[in-house]
């Protein structure tokens, strides 16, 4: 059975007809083919799927398409681009938080779900709001600096002073 959504998808607004039992996951990846969110575990264990709905971040594969009605949907296709990136995505560049990066948009929305309600985390803050999300590369250190960096970024402190 179909139903028809209407829903803000990155701000632009998208009216589609989805089967009852769709995933937004694939509702975003197979219909509007946004494939940033990316299709790990496919139950809830990894973090790479993971949107903000209504600024949460939420694992797109255990949420419904039709949950998502009414509602504003932000992938990772959201956020900067090349020439212009989220202080995030700068951060997670700079530190070297990236390698293959398919865990990466996942973390990265994680964060920034994080940094909406807690402007100022301590790194136990990020490591218990990234536990969600796993990583096979990098070790963690790089992406729990690169989002602290990110915060005091988007916090507008001061840019620490290079090593001599
Ligand atoms: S694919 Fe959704 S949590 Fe792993
Ligand atoms: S960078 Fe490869 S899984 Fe995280």
């Amino acid at each position: 059975m179909n139903q028809t959504i209407s829903l803000r998808v990155n701000g632009l607004p998208e009216t589609h007809e989805v089967p009852a039992n769709q995933t937004l996951l694939q509702f975003l990846r197979e219909t509007l083919d946004l494939t940033g969110a990316k299709e790990g575990c496919n139950e809830g264990e990894c973090g790479a799927c993971l949107v903000l709905l209504d600024g949460r971040a939420v694992n797109a594969c255990l949420t419904l398409a039709v949950e998502a009605d009414g509602r504003e949907v932000t992938t990772i296709e959201g956020l900067g681009h090349a020439g212009d990136l989220h202080p995030l995505q700068a951060a997670f560049l700079k530190h070297a938080a990236v390698q293959c990066g398919f865990c990466t948009p996942g973390m990265i929305i994680a964060a920034l779900g994080l940094l909406r309600d807690n402007p100022d985390p301590s790194e136990e803050d990020v490591r218990w709001a990234m536990s969600g999300n796993l990583c096979r590369c990098t070790g963690y250190r790089q992406i729990i600096d690169a989002v602290q960096e990110a915060a005091a970024a988007m916090r507008g402190d001061p840019a620490p002073e290079a090593a001599p």
